[in-house]
């Protein structure tokens, strides 16, 4: 189990795109509540470090959670974007918390073993921000990872903003992060939302550590599969068929 870490799980989006009126992250899957699958994990790296940001249906996410875990939850009334979403947790974060692993309460097939790889990675690189990204055959709909000749990762551009040219970029941001603590709390105080979603981008934070000069960098996660993210019922399907294939 990790050390002096903290998780932030965001799960305060309603999701559009299953075209139901439930929150996204209380869908079942297999049976469980796909935000007990996330907690699980988190749980499983951090034990009770956890802080899950809620906000469609708040309440009902609360008692989902407070089922199995005894966890934290801090509110975010707007959803005004996963920056600002991990800004809502920031003063739920003691100061002995050095380093925050930032997960998605969509994202329901991440292993703990992957978290502990991303932390162990994140401080032998000695870096700020460590970003999970994987290569998909099919980048549409994700962050792209700009990486410059030097091998550097110097930005991640949403699909909304990208150029045609960056659009063709495979290698994507999972949404999983490292981040240490100190440094989270200042690059989120500089974000703004001039973006094409007028929305404060959380992976805006890389830029931010680019232009303080700190290290940031990226780990390739080896198995796509377990950075699916669920944006619909499709999705939803998907992901059971892999957990019944075991
Ligand atoms: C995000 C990343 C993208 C990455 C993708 C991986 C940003 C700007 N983009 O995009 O680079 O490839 O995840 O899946 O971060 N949420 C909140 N409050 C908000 C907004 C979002 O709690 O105000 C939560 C959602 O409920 C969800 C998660 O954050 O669990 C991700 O949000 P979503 O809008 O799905 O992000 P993407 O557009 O998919
Ligand atoms: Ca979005």
């Amino acid at each position: 189990m990790l050390k002096d870490t903290a998780v932030i799980i965001l799960a305060a989006g309603l999701g559009t795109r299953m075209m139901s009126d439930k929150a996204k992250v209380l869908h079942d899957v297999l049976g469980k509540p796909m935000i007990t699958y996330v907690v699980e994990t988190a749980g499983e790296a951090v034990g009770n470090n956890i802080i899950a940001v809620v906000g469609h249906q708040a309440e009902k996410v609360r008692q989902v959670i407070n089922k199995t875990h005894d966890i934290l939850f801090a509110f975010q009334e707007e959803q005004l974007g996963t920056g600002h979403a991990v800004q809502c947790a920031l003063p739920y974060l003691t100061e002995k918390i050095k380093d925050v692993i930032i997960l998605c309460g969509d994202v329901p097939l991440l292993t703990s073993q992957t978290i502990l790889k991303l932390a162990e990675d994140h401080a032998r690189n000695r870096r700020v921000v460590s970003v999970l990204a994987v290569q998909l055959d099919d980048p549409t709909g994700y962050g792209r990872m700009l990486v410059d000749e030097d091998g550097n990762v110097s930005q991640i551009v949403e699909q909304a903003d990208a150029t045609d040219a960056q659009k063709c970029i495979n290698i994507i941001n999972t949404g999983v992060y490292c981040v240490n603590q100190i440094f989270l709390k200042e690059a989120l105080s500089k974000l703004q939302a001039n973006n094409a979603q007028g929305e404060y981008y959380l992976t805006d934070i890389v830029k931010i550590a680019n232009e303080k000069n700190q290290v940031v960098g990226m780990m390739l996660g080896e198995n796509a599969v377990e950075f699916s993210g669920i944006n619909s019922v499709e999705h939803l399907k998907a992901v059971e068929a892999v957990l019944e294939a075991g």
